[in-house]
């Protein structure tokens, strides 16, 4: 872990993502699973975010949820201020370059089929950003913003390692400037050697684009480095939620 702490200074009050009593429930033969129970949580522009708990506690659902990837049962999700809780897929679909996810396996979350330069550039099409020698000319930007050489724009996932197959999604993800990058797990599928670096290149990312992240994670260590605030999860609920050197210092709920 490098010495040098990103917390980011100029974090703003404003909102880009607000979670009011969210809630996912889903019904299973053993009766009701409250995955999500209840969750209110903000992360502010330019924020980092940490959501931490144990496996199964409900993370992942929120952060699905939080992108509309995952359909909430009840309570509210906001991006930018508008309520996108209940937007139809076709309503949502201009707003989508607002928030992206990235998954903690790069591997499914890549279309195999795709050359890398095609994935990058996939959303600046999709929304109209950028096309021909100009989305070109960006992806070029990403590949060396996250430490890849144009080259790479021809290779196919299955011919980079974990770790640059990470870097790919995070360069996707970026490609049109999002206000806000739910973070799950990113690193912890790769080799430990590689995690570090990832983590490193995250957190340069963030304190140059000042976009705001909620970043999902087991890692202690990680999000020490990169949040700014940690909340904790629990049986669906957040049990406690302060900002990170406090949090470390004086942990309140017995699972912390
Ligand atoms: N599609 C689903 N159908 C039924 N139950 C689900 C579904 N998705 C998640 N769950 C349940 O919701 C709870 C929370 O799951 P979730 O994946 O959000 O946890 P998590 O905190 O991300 O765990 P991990 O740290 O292992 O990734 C679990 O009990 C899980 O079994
Ligand atoms: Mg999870």
């Amino acid at each position: 872990m490098p010495a040098q702490s990103p917390h980011t200074p100029h974090a703003e009050a404003r909102p880009v993502l607000e979670l009011d009593g969210l809630e996912r429930h889903f019904a299973s033969p053993g009766g009701l699973v409250r995955a999500a129970d209840g969750v209110s949580l903000t992360v502010g522009k330019g924020e980092v975010v940490g959501l931490v708990g144990e496996s199964g506690s409900g993370k992942s659902t929120v952060g699905r949820c939080a992108v509309r990837l995952d359909e909430p049962t009840g309570g509210t999700v906001r991006i930018n201020g508008t309520d996108v809780t209940r937007l139809s897929r076709r309503a949502l679909r201009p707003l989508r370059k607002d928030f992206h996810l990235v998954f903690q396996d790069p591997s499914s979350s890549l279309d195999p089929r795709m050359t890398v330069g095609q994935i990058i550039a996939e959303p600046l099409r999709l929304h109209a950003i950028a096309k021909g020698d100009a989305a070109r000319a960006r992806v070029a930007a990403l590949l060396a913003k996250v430490g890849l050489r144009p080259e790479h724009a021809d290779r196919h996932p299955h011919e980079l390692s974990g770790g640059q197959r990470q870097r790919i999604s995070i360069a996707r993800a970026l490609s049109v400037d999002p206000d806000l990058l739910v973070a799950d797990e990113p690193t912890s599928a790769l080799d430990v050697s590689v995690q570090a670096s990832v983590l490193n290149l995250l957190a340069d990312l963030q304190r140059d684009r000042g976009f705001g992240c909620l970043f999902i994670t087991h890692d202690l260590a990680a999000v020490e480095f990169l949040a700014d605030r940690i909340a904790v999860m629990y049986l669906g609920q957040i049990v406690e939620q302060a900002p990170t050197a406090e949090l470390f210092a004086d942990p309140k709920h017995p699972y912390t």
